[in-house]
């Protein structure tokens, strides 16, 4: 598995996936690999240090690889002010990262704006559960055996990543992890309930989620509901 080389594509419901190798080693990214980068990219890549580096390569190969999917050769994928993939106009876009793999997920963004998560499996830390979730959900997940706790905790941590990522340009601000309800079903999508402190929205969010490669990828699409729209546009599941 040669860091920085596409690991897979998938065509996800909400946009073109693409994974890419990333090597678990602070070591300094290849100059061979950052010069293959558009000239903005690679600056900016070089301006970062140890893990964060190939994370950040790893990210923008994957994001290009996935506008490419679309038919789209985007310019220079920089960061915008609040952190998120600078994306061309058009197109929604959105990453994540853990040690071995970087995935980026990509769309129009005529129907909303796309948040993506990525998880490893384990190990187990059942002790995140009382700071992700709210007490319906703790409720929700009291009485199942460890091992299924685990699964409710981790799609519901991961789901929330995403939303946050997708939440985000409409809010521009820290959205903490009891303004939303998940309530995963047993169809790879979820059922979300926003309880945004600030009241900002109504929006209309829609989540999947899937194992890939042993992984868990989850995935958020949230657009605004501007009264008297037509909702049958935009629908929630496809
Ligand atoms: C911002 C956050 C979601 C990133 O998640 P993470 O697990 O640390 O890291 P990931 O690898 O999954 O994602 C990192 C990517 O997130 C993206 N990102 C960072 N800030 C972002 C923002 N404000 N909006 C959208 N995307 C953002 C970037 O693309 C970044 O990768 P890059 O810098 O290489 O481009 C996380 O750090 C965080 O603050 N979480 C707490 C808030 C939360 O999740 N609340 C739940 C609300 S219901």
């Amino acid at each position: 598995m040669t860091p920085f080389t596409v690991a897979f594509h998938h065509a996800a419901p909400h946009g073109a996936l693409t994974a890419v190798h990333l090597a678990d080693s602070p070591d300094a990214v290849p100059e061979a690999v950052l010069a293959a980068l558009p000239d903005e990219e690679a600056e900016l890549a070089r301006s970062l240090r140890g893990y964060r580096q190939g994370q950040f390569v790893a990210g923008r190969l994957a994001l290009r690889r996935a506008c490419e999917q679309l038919g789209s050769r985007p310019p220079p994928l920089l960061s915008t002010d609040r952190g998120a993939p600078a994306m061309p106009p058009g197109l929604s876009g959105s990453v994540s990262h853990k040690r071995t793999l970087a995935i980026a997920m990509v769309a129009s963004d005529r129907a909303g704006t796309l948040g993506c998560d990525l998880e490893d499996y384990g190990p187990p830390r059942l002790g995140i559960a009382s700071h992700i979730l709210t007490p319906v959900e703790m409720e929700a997940l009291a009485g199942l055996a460890d091992a299924e706790r685990w699964i409710g905790v981790l799609l519901r941590f991961s789901i929330k990543e995403s939303i946050y990522k997708a939440l985000d340009p409409y809010v521009r601000r820290y959205v903490g992890f009891h303004e939303a309800i998940v309530t995963p079903d047993h169809e790879r999508c979820a059922h979300v309930e926003l309880a945004l402190a600030g009241k900002e929205g109504p929006f209309q969010v829609d989540a999947r989620y899937d194992w890939l490669a042993g992984r868990l990828v989850t995935s958020v699409r949230i657009r605004p509901i501007v009264a008297g729209s037509d909702p049958g546009l935009y629908p929630t599941r496809q």
